[in-house]
C-alpha cells in the first residue's frame, strides 16, 4: 500500500474543492460520527462568543453545509443578515437545501445568503459585516495568513472574528488515544460512511501541516487582530481562537 501525500500547494484548492463535492451529501452524518455529535457544542460555544446584535451582519466563512450559518440565523429575536460563504457548490448545495427544510417548519426571521467565493479573496467590502466565524476551514486553504487578513478586513473595528478548528491534546494520557482515533478510525469512518477513505485520510494529514495555538495566535495579530485569546475545547483536540478586527 503507498503511503497517502497531502497534495502540493499548487494543487491543493483543485483537490480540497474536489474533495468537498464529492463528500458533501454524507458529510453532516460523517462529521457527527467523526466529532461524536460535539461539533455542535462548538459550534454553539463560538456563536456566543460572537455576542450576535440582533441585527447585525454576521459571516461564515467556509460555510460547507450551512450548520452553523443556520445556527447564527436562528439566534433568539435576531433578524440581521447572515452570509454562508464556500467555494463548493455541491456543500452550498446542502446548504441552501437545509435552509429550504428549515423554512417550511420554523419562522427563520433572518436574511440568509449563500455565496460562493474564495476564503483568501473575499468578495465583500471593507467593514461590512459585524463579525465573522471560520469553522474547520482554515486548515483548507492554502494561504491560511489570506483567509485570516481578509476576515480582518471585512468585519468593522472591534467585531469578533473566531476561528474554530483542530487543536493539540493537552493531557498527556489522553493523547495517544486521539491521534490512534484521528489517523487509524477516521478513515475508516469515512470509508464506511461515504465509501471515501481518501477525504478522510486528508482530515488527519492536513491536521498535521496545520500551525499550533500559540502560532495562530501569531497568525491573528499579524492580520492586525486585538485582543486575541483562544481556549482548548474536547481536551485540547479543538481550540477556539478569538480575535477583534482592526
Ligand atoms: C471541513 S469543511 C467545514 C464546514 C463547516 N464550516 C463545518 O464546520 O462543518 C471545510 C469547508 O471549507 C471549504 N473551503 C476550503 N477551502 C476554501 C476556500 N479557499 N474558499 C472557500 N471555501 C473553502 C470547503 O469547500 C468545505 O466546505
Amino acid at each position: 500500500m503507498t503511503a497517502y501525500k497531502l497534495p502540493p500547494t499548487d494543487e491543493k484548492a483543485d483537490y480540497v474543492l474536489q474533495q468537498f463535492n464529492r463528500i458533501a451529501k454524507g458529510y453532516d452524518l460523517t462529521n457527527d460520527a467523526i466529532s461524536l455529535g460535539m461539533h455542535r457544542a462548538w459550534k454553539h460555544k463560538a456563536i456566543k462568543s460572537l455576542a450576535i446584535k440582533p441585527q447585525g451582519k454576521y459571516l461564515d466563512v467556509c460555510t460547507g453545509t450551512g450548520d452553523l450559518a443556520m445556527l447564527m440565523a436562528k439566534q433568539p429575536n435576531f433578524n440581521g443578515e447572515i452570509t454562508g460563504l464556500d467555494f463548493s457548490p455541491g456543500m452550498l448545495a446542502v446548504a441552501k437545501e437545509r435552509e429550504n427544510q428549515t423554512r417550511k417548519t420554523s419562522t427563520l426571521l433572518a436574511n440568509l445568503s449563500w455565496v460562493e467565493g474564495n476564503a483568501e479573496t473575499l468578495p465583500f467590502a471593507d467593514n461590512y459585516f459585524d463579525g465573522a466565524i471560520i469553522s474547520f476551514g482554515l486548515r483548507n486553504l492554502v494561504d491560511l495568513q489570506a483567509g485570516l487578513n481578509e476576515m480582518a478586513r471585512v468585519v468593522k473595528p472591534g467585531g469578533k472574528v473566531i476561528n474554530l478548528d483542530l487543536g493539540q491534546p493537552t493531557t498527556p494520557l489522553f493523547t495517544p488515544l486521539f491521534f490512534f482515533f484521528f489517523d487509524r478510525i477516521v478513515p475508516l469512518i469515512g470509508l464506511a460512511l461515504q465509501q471515501d477513505k481518501q477525504a478522510y485520510t486528508y482530515l488527519p494529514e492536513s491536521r498535521k501541516k496545520y500551525p499550533p495555538p500559540e502560532k495562530l495566535t501569531q497568525m491573528f495579530k499579524q492580520a492586525g487582530m486585538t485582543d486575541v485569546q483562544w481556549q482548548p475545547l474536547a481536551i485540547g483536540s479543538v481550540a477556539m481562537h478569538i480575535g477583534s478586527a482592526p
